[in-house]
């Protein structure tokens, strides 16, 4: 990248990169390459010091995709588009705090989301991310080939339906649209859209069961994949600053927020942007 201070570093052997040396606010035409690339090679990609104003999130946002709004969050003032993941000083629970990809539950789902550090904690409220290649490629053979096979089903209804997980929380409040969840079907090994490699896409929040399985006869070989991917070797944790930003591809990654700041704020900005159906592997 001639000329520019723009540095890559691997976050972990599993997964994530660490950009330095670029404002997203003015990138050349070769730092935008490299940070594509960036993203498409490690699943997510993390930026320091980057103090945008909610327009410039937007603007950063809208050169990757259009904007796919997330219809259960509720909204930064002023701003449709933006998504607020709060968590008060007076709440137990917090948004995201299970593995899960966003967005699953949708038949074309995000491809993936930026989000920025607002108010942080003193300490804690790290982001957990896992890489479903890795997932997918360390299983045995025989259960390779038996997932390329398959198709899951994914549902917002038992998190953000009426009487659902979230409502039962004190985070009730953070969520709209009850009457808009439903359900979608995808390739349990999906062929990734930007690099082509087969790519592990079942995830605890949201997977229900595979198609043609009962939920009851799905729980066994879920929990054992869920538990595989979860492996720390395949995972990277993201300390938050004020300024910071992650851009993490759903169809790639999983991410976990880590809730072991009781008492304190924490708010985050997140932009989804949108993706396309997904492919099977074979
Ligand atoms: C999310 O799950 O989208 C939020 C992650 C976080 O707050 O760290």
């Amino acid at each position: 990248m001639s000329g520019s201070a723009m540095q890559v570093r691997k976050m972990t052997g599993g997964c994530g990169a660490e950009i330095t040396g670029i404002d997203v606010k003015r990138l050349s035409n070769s730092e935008w390459d490299g940070v594509r690339n960036a993203f498409a090679e490690h699943g997510v990609i993390f930026f320091r010091d980057q103090e945008l104003t909610p327009e410039q999130h937007l603007d950063f946002a809208r050169r990757w995709a259009p904007i796919d709004i997330n219809r259960f969050f509720t909204a930064v003032d002023g701003y449709p588009e933006i998504a607020e993941v709060r968590k008060e000083k007076t709440q137990t629970k917090n948004i995201g705090g299970h593995w899960h990809t966003d967005h699953s539950y949708d038949q074309v789902p995000a491809m993936g989301s930026l989000l920025l550090a607002r108010e942080l904690p003193e300490e804690g409220g790290d982001t957990l991310f896992a890489n479903m290649y890795r997932a997918y490629e360390t299983l045995s053979d025989g259960l390779k080939n038996m997932l390329l096979g398959l198709r899951a089903v994914h549902s917002s209804r038992h998190v953000f339906g009426a009487g659902a997980a979230y409502k039962a929380t004190d985070l009730k409040s953070a969520f709209k649209g009850e009457d808009q969840v439903g359900d979608a079907v995808h390739p349990v090994v999906i062929r990734h859209p930007l690099s082509g490699r087969p790519a592990l896409f079942v995830n605890a929040s949201f997977t229900t069961h595979f198609e043609g399985w009962s939920v009851e006869d799905s729980k066994p070989l879920l929990e054992h994949l869920y538990r595989h991917a979860a492996r720390p070797e395949f995972t990277c944790r993201f300390r938050w600053a004020p300024g910071s930003l992650a851009f993490w591809d759903n169809r790639a990654t999983w991410h976990l927020a880590v809730n072991d700041y009781q008492g304190e704020r924490r708010l985050m900005h997140r932009i989804t942007v949108a993706g396309c159906e997904l492919q099977a592997a074979a």
